[in-house]
């Protein structure tokens, strides 16, 4: 009320002051101009009486100026006529008598100078104006005539001016004050009030799940920083709800903050660095717009909550075609980009470096190398060149970075930098190295094809610490290099003694963000015939794979094993649907654009054979697809299935079992999947038996409720108890506890 009384009177005060000036300047104008047009007209009226002048300088008796004054006056609309022959001889009618006095200076005045004069002055209330006109009988020696005018109508007009100009302010403040009312009123007061009312409700909400805002596009800015604000106030409380739970339930449950405060211990003020070739964040052009997307890979979901949960460094290649566009000076940019976290330092490849680093010896030579798909990997001397300098380039990255650190925490990501390690050590013998292979590693027969083992070796066995997935690729590794150096293994701890170094090697099954708020997450899912509408496609069961378009994850035994289904299972065809969104991924390389390929051709193939109107056997959406994008497909399928043919661990499996949050639904797991050893309660395949990988399918979709929920709450339990932050400490605790 008092905000609206000040606006009120503000607007008052300012339109008056207008009002005002622009008043005081009209009547100033119009005053002076009357006033000018009456000395005109006076001066005209003067010179007509005056014409036969000398007349009026014979009148010497009263008599004479009465008679000739009225005629005068009522022709000319005059007050009065004054003849003046001397100072004691003035001559005035009845009318002008009493306004003598206040002519006199002036008629001297005019005589001295021998000018006409004009002058005001008021007499009783009443404005007259005097024109004094000098004679010219020169046998007396001073006369003149006066001649009185009512000069009473300039006020009366100025006088109306300023009264229709007060009208004008009263009506313009009453109508801007209203006006300004219903602003204030419904253009602030209610918004706001629809602001107070949301946020109230956004704070009070007991769900966490914050209210759609009231439709107000100009407050948007607001709505964003309250939601924020919301968000993390709820997440403050679920946590502290969660640790209480904890505390009582004395679980051993992995939390972001519980990581952090273990990080802040282990680390005490150290840095940690995470490299690895793909960066978690990519900027790309779209259009005029720049988008900001999460590359499909395992690596990036497994490390990015870390990060998030921690803050810390993370040095990787800028390959976004906007990523230079994105980045400050130092080549950083701050990332989740709606929300930072931490720092991402991008490094620049150049087109030869990526070629042969990246195209060919990291995914031509040692991704077929390590993993057993039937690939054959190739090796060529210049690829080895720019692996190495790449290695070498971002080793200097890391050094330049941890300059006036003495220990920094370093954790490399996978089969791209295994050179990296020994590297860093060399400048840095103090810092805390670790390399995570996030791939599979190969018995040693099948490693010692590769020319430069023995170099690669060399590099990882640089690191303090070198992490797989499970204890049997670490068995395969120590084997490895067991026959392949001069050193010592030492299999009762799992390490390996090298030039008077020692290298542990140990597993750490890596996982997904899951922890109890997850688990308990009750937030509802739509049906699959509900989603698959959505693509054209009528059909009541359905089945998800989400795979990067990779020769290792199988895909196209998983199509052959679809296809096997329907035709074992005719009453499922029209009914039940698999999608398979599949990411292209490093399509330079003939081997993945002609998987590409393969996958489409194979699809179709089995599309057309069982083809029938708005149904598909297999819908195959080819294009990377967000984890939001993905999340319906998850939650709504009757099972998802992971047919790789050899992986590290494979996240996804554990993605789908996370979403799961009825219990319901299940797994098919390929064996030859590091989670496999995790997810006892997957149906558990071997992809290349076409026939028995079939009947998984059938026994997916027909799997009693109870049975789905056993199956699921166990693994959804290993997974709350083995998550990534679980991962990350037990990672960083290792490494400190190394000398
Ligand atoms: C695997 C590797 C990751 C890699 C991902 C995607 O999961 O372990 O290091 O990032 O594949 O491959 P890309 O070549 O696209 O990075």
């Amino acid at each position: 009320m008092r905000l609206t009384l000040a606006f009120i009177l503000t607007i008052v005060f300012a339109v008056g002051l207008v009002a005002f000036g622009f008043t005081f300047y009209q009547s100033t104008t119009e005053r002076n101009k009357l006033i000018r047009e009456l000395e005109i007209r006076t001066e005209q009226v003067t010179e007509d009486i005056l014409q036969g002048d000398t007349f009026f300088f014979e009148i010497v008796d009263q008599h004479n100026i009465e008679r000739f004054a009225d005629s005068i006056n009522k022709r000319y609309n005059l007050l009065g006529i004054a003849v003046y022959y001397n100072i004691d001889s003035i001559i005035s009618n009845n009318a002008t008598r009493n306004f003598i006095n206040h002519s006199m200076d002036y008629i001297s005045q005019s005589i001295t100078a021998d000018t006409s004069l004009g002058n005001f002055f008021t007499i009783a209330g009443e404005s007259i104006y005097q024109y004094i006109k000098p004679g010219n009988r020169a046998d007396i020696s001073n006369n003149a005539v006066v001649f009185y005018t009512d000069a009473g109508y300039i006020d009366t007009i100025i006088g109306k001016i300023w009264f229709r100009n007060f009208i004008r302010w009263f009506i313009q403040a009453f109508l801007v004050s209203l006006v300004t009312l219903l602003i204030i009123r419904w253009g602030i007061f209610s918004p706001i009030n629809k602001i107070v009312d949301w946020a109230k409700a956004v704070r009070t909400g007991s769900t966490g799940q914050i209210k759609p805002q009231p439709y107000l596009k100009f407050l948007d800015p607001l709505h964003k920083e309250i939601e924020y604000i919301a968000k993390a106030m709820h997440e403050a409380k679920a946590t502290a709800e969660e640790e209480a739970r904890l505390r009582t339930s004395a679980e051993a449950i992995w939390t972001p903050e519980r990581l952090k405060v273990e990080m802040e211990n282990l680390l005490q003020k150290k840095k940690m660095i995470v490299v690895s070739n793909r960066e978690p964040y990519m900027h790309i052009h779209e259009g005029k717009e720049i988008k900001c997307i999460v590359p499909a890979s395992g690596m990036i979901t497994a490390m990015e909550p870390i990060l998030k949960a921690c803050s810390g460094l993370w040095i990787a290649s800028g390959t976004g075609d906007a990523d230079k566009e994105t980045v400050n000076k130092n080549d950083k940019v701050e990332v989740p980009p709606e929300e930072p976290k931490y720092t991402l330092k991008r490094l620049w490849l150049t087109k030869e470096e990526e070629d042969h680093f990246y195209y060919g010896f990291s995914n031509e030579g040692l991704w077929p190398l390590c993993h057993i798909a039937h690939t054959r990997p190739t090796f060529r001397n210049d690829d080895w060149h720019y692996y190495k300098k790449v290695n070498e380039d971002f080793a200097k990255a890391v050094l330049d970075e941890t300059k006036n650190e003495e220990q920094p925490y370093i954790l490399i990501q996978d089969f791209h930098f295994a050179l990296l390690p020994e590297l860093i050590k060399k400048e840095k013998p103090k810092a805390k190295v670790a390399i995570f292979w996030h791939i599979p590693w190969p018995n040693p027969e099948s490693f010692g094809i590769c020319p430069w083992q023995r170099e690669i070796l060399h590099g990882m066995l640089g690191a303090d610490l070198i992490g797989f997935h499970t204890q049997y690729h670490c068995n395969h590794f120590l084997e490895t290099v067991n026959n392949a150096l001069e050193s010592r293994v030492l299999w009762e701890n799992f390490s390996v003694k090298m030039g008077g170094r020692t290298t542990l090697v140990k597993s750490f099954p890596i996982s997904i963000a899951f922890t109890l708020k997850d688990y308990d997450n009750n937030s509802t899912k739509i049906k699959p015939s509900q989603l698959l509408y959505e693509h054209g496609i009528t059909s009541q069961f359905m089945g998800i794979g989400v795979d990067r378009i990779d020769y290792t994850k199988g895909i196209i035994e998983k199509f052959l094993a679809i296809e096997r289904f329907l035709e074992k299972n005719p009453s499922y065809i029209g009914k039940f649907t698999f999608v398979q969104i599949g990411a292209p991924s490093r399509t330079l390389l003939k081997s993945y654009s002609d998987m590409v390929s393969a996958v489409e051709n194979e699809s179709n193939r089995i599309n057309w054979r069982f083809k029938s109107k708005n149904w598909k056997a297999i819908l195959l959406l080819k294009r990377h697809h967000s984890h939001e994008e993905i999340a319906p497909f998850y939650s709504s399928a009757n099972f998802c299935m992971v047919t790789s043919l050899h992986d590290g661990m494979n996240l996804v499996a554990k993605e789908f079992v996370a979403s799961r949050n009825l219990n319901d639904g299940s797994l098919i797991l390929s064996r030859f999947a590091g989670a496999s050893q995790e997810l006892q309660g997957a149906i558990i395949v071997n992809p290349y038996d076409i026939e028995k990988t079939a009947d998984a399918i059938k026994l997916a979709l027909e799997m009693t409720t109870e049975e789905q929920n056993k199956r699921m709450t166990q693994m959804r339990l290993i997974i709350v108890r083995h998550n990534i932050y679980s991962w990350a400490a037990s990672l960083l605790r290792t490494m400190a506890t190394i000398n």
